[in-house]
């Protein structure tokens, strides 16, 4: 079928609007009409060519939209579901076997290759060529997209479908860190370094968990005004401060149980870890470009302190998106404070607000 889409032809360049032809789905696919896709920094990352994404190529991974048709030997989903696509995972190699699909040990291939797992691509040019699609199994900057059924999560229908497409990266990478994997005990303290859309994620989730203090550090002062109202008990301006430790220190005395570390700046990154108390875990989300080094401590990590990566938040999709959903509809997770909406017509624009920081999370509505 015809479909529209931004198309990525060179590294660092601009995304062109095209139409393409998305092949049918195959018996275990869903066709989803997507209605809104967020922007992540790994969207732009991929057209630069930091994980060998072949291009052309379709990015996008936060898309939310309607399942508009369903392969034959789909049984859980039917015309008119609403769904957010998540993350895929194998299912088969030693973690997913664990139940860690997040941690795929297959999963950089599945996400970045832009194909589908026997190696096909589901879009083709004007001209007949293919377009790298199957980005994270979706390739969601576009009108419609083909998700396996192993990765769509079906969502209540009284939700906003144009606020839930984050929730399949950024927001279950920051609320799952705090969540899932640090699985705070109310009064624990947290800093977050860095509230982007991933940082004021795990934040909002914080203050669900009953963390307290919660410390917010960035050096944008209209994200760490935006922290405060979202649940920051404290905020830094990191902008030009050396002693965002001994700051951290003298809200807390003996440090934070837990830090969350997303802006991928390995000086931060050591901060994060100077700020734990003994027995205290630093969660890393950011993603450094590969050959990025830190130096710890030893003894200081000795006593008890814990560094560790998590991708997606540790979060079992199907069970944790709609549980997402279910405290956005409370209130409680009031993720469009932080988004700006763009047709897909400006995603060249959104791309430019989200690098520059003016914009927290750009999310790109398709046209009708
Ligand atoms: N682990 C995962 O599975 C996963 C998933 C999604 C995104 N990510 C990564 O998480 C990171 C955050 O994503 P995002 O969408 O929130 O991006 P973002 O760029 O909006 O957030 C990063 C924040 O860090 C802040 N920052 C930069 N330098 C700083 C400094 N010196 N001190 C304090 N703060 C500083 C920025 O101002 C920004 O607010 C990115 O690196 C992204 O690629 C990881
Ligand atoms: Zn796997
Ligand atoms: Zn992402």
């Amino acid at each position: 079928m015809r479909i529209t889409a931004a198309v990525a032809r060179e590294r660092f360049g601009r995304f062109t609007i095209e139409t393409l032809d998305l092949a049918e789905p195959r018996p275990d696919e869903l066709l989803v009409r997507i209605v809104a896709s967020g922007m992540c920094q790994t969207d732009q990352h991929g057209r630069d060519g930091y994980y060998d994404t072949p291009l052309p190529a379709v990015f996008g991974h936060e898309g939310a939209g309607i399942v508009e048709a369903v392969g034959s030997g789909v049984t859980k989903f039917a015309p008119g579901d609403h769904v957010v696509i998540s993350y895929p995972w194998c299912g088969t190699c030693a973690n997913c076997r664990r139940h860690m699909e997040s941690h795929c040990q297959n999963n950089f291939d599945l996400k970045m290759r832009g194909t589908r797992a026997d190696g096909s691509t589901l879009m083709r040019d004007a001209g007949g060529a293919p377009v790298y699609s199957a980005f994270f199994q979706q390739s969601s900057f576009a009108t419609h997209a083909i998700a396996n059924e192993r990765f769509a999560v079906k969502v209540r229908r009284d939700a906003p479908l144009e606020l839930l497409g984050p929730f399949a990266c950024s927001g279950q990478t920051g609320a799952g860190a705090v969540l899932n994997s640090m699985q705070p005990q109310p009064g624990d303290a947290l800093a977050v370094f860095g509230v982007g859309a991933v940082g004021l994620s795990g934040l909002m989730a914080a203050r669900i968990a009953g963390c307290d203090p919660i410390i917010a550090i960035d050096i944008h002062a209209r994200r760490l005004a935006l922290a405060r109202e979202l649940g920051a008990t404290h905020t830094i301006d990191h902008n030009g401060r050396a002693d965002v430790v001994a700051e951290v220190r003298r809200i807390t005395g003996a440090g934070v149980r837990f830090s969350l570390e997303t802006s991928a700046q390995a000086p931060v990154f050591r901060e994060a870890v100077e700020a734990l108390m003994p027995a205290g875990t630093c969660v890393l989300l950011g993603s450094a470009r590969a050959g990025t080094e830190v130096a710890l401590d030893m003894p200081f990590l000795q006593f008890g302190r814990v560094v560790r990566g998590v991708i997606q938040g540790e979060s079992h999709p199907p069970a944790f998106i709609p549980r997402l959903v279910d405290l956005l509809m409370q209130g409680q997770m009031p993720v469009e404070r932080m988004m700006t909406f763009y047709p897909l017509a400006d995603v060249n624009r959104a791309a430019q607000d989200s690098s520059d920081g003016t914009t927290i999370k750009p999310v790109l509505r398709m046209p009708g």
